[in-house]
């Protein structure tokens, strides 16, 4: 069978809801500043995105960590391709994520930057999928709560493709 994306998530539902998460991030930390923090190369779509929808002043960082192994399961040791540029001392640092799986990625990731001294640190997904959780972390800003499917688009891929597709599908057609 020939690989093909059935939507799941629509480009307008998906815009609505971070439009909607945005507004409740700009209530949440009104008269601060925030600093966000992208994970490459999956959350790049949904940061901009949100950034866009957040009307505190926001300064942004970027982050690029794999877990070694390979597939589509996650191992659970991280590896840090590319650090932070800048410190995180003081900042009310928000991570955002494409999507939180076993929730490994997020609780390794959390642990090396608690250590940073940050201000405060909160968690922002585009997708959950709470029934492949391993690890406790928890998570602070949901967009969407989806099954255990492998989904694609608005930053995510399969293979390193579809990352540019303007709403979220799940690949047919995989093993
Ligand atoms: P973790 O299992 O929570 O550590 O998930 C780590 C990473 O696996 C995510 O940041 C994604 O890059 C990738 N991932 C997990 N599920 C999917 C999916 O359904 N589609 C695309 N990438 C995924
Ligand atoms: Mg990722």
């Amino acid at each position: 069978m020939a690989e093909s994306i059935r939507v799941l998530v629509s480009e307008e539902d998906v815009d609505k809801k971070i439009y909607e998460i945005g507004t409740q991030i700009s209530k949440d930390y009104e008269g601060k500043d925030l600093h966000i923090i992208g994970i490459l190369k999956g959350s790049v779509f949904f940061m901009c995105e949100l950034a866009k929808r957040v009307t505190v002043p926001v300064t942004m960082d970027f982050m690029s960590v794999s877990s070694y192994g390979a597939g589509t399961i996650s191992s659970g040791i991280i590896n840090i391709k590319k650090d932070l540029d800048e410190s995180l001392q003081g900042k009310d640092v928000l991570i955002v994520e494409d999507i939180i799986d076993s929730g490994n990625t997020l609780y390794h990731l959390l642990d090396i930057l608690k250590k940073r001294h940050p201000r405060s640190i909160k968690i922002c997904t585009l997708l959950d999928k709470p029934e492949r959780r391993v690890k406790d972390v928890k998570v602070d800003y949901v967009c969407f709560q989806i099954p255990d499917e492998f989904v694609v688009g608005y930053g995510l891929d399969y293979a390193q493709k579809y990352r540019n597709l303007p709403y979220i599908g799940v690949v047919e057609g995989i093993e």
